[in-house]
């Protein structure tokens, strides 16, 4: 599974990147206007930082499918790894089609049941992107949408690749992993929460402290 960082702080993205383990950054309006910089400015920082085979996503704001085009194709001009992120609307699935045949690279968002997901797959989507934790605070399961979204992208062969959005903790991780999602991308503290455990802390402190009674000229280093 892809691991993408949901944010548009470069930092976050920076000290991910140097990990070795990011695939790519999805950014939304809400993330943008966080950053506190010129929106172009900052998706090229970030294209930049994660390099050629990593994407990010920036996204549409307009509602009409002709205006939401011509969003996509200025965003996708600024750098050859971003997408265009465009909402799950009439308007967004039309446009989303419009921008398959134009050769335009897409993620189609606030995508919250199977239906909604099977149309973007028909229309083209490069990602499509279940939210799973505002799905969740409503009551229902937000993952069985990823899960029948990678079900349904196996059995009819779509080359859309099944994007677990508004990940909120690790279990969601590991859920999206076990559900077949190709890519989930999670805030930087639930990456951080991923990587870390409480044990592998406690264990590293003992060994060291143990490393320690070992006279210096028996150690390499
Ligand atoms: O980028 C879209 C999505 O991941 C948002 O997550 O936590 O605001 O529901 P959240």
């Amino acid at each position: 599974m892809k691991i993408f960082l949901d944010t548009a702080v470069l930092d976050e993205i920076r000290t991910a990147a140097s990990w070795g383990i990011l695939d790519g950054v999805t950014t939304n309006p809400t993330l943008a206007a966080k950053a506190g910089r010129a929106f172009q400015e900052n998706i090229l920082a970030i294209s930049e930082i994660i390099g050629e085979r990593a994407t990010v996503s920036a996204e549409t704001v307009s509602l009409e499918a002709e205006a939401m085009v011509r969003e996509a194709k200025l965003v996708t001009s600024w750098a050859p790894n971003v997408i265009a992120k465009i909402p799950c609307t009439p308007e967004g699935i039309k446009a989303v089609w419009q921008c398959t045949k134009a050769g335009i690279p897409t993620n189609v968002t606030l995508v919250f049941n199977a239906t909604q997901g099977l149309l973007a797959m028909k229309a083209g989507a490069t990602y499509v992107s279940p939210f799973v934790g505002r799905l969740d605070d409503t009551g229902q399961n937000g993952m069985e949408v990823v899960e029948q979204l990678a079900q349904i992208k196996r059995i009819y062969g779509f080359t859309t690749e099944v994007l677990a959005a508004s990940i909120r903790h690790p279990l969601h991780v590991i859920e999206a992993a076990l559900a077949g999602a190709d890519i989930a991308t999670m805030p930087f503290s639930v990456l951080m929460q991923i990587v870390k455990h409480p044990l592998t802390d406690a264990g590293l402190e003992r060994f060291l402290k143990d490393w320690q009674t070992i006279s210096p000229e028996l150690r390499p280093f």
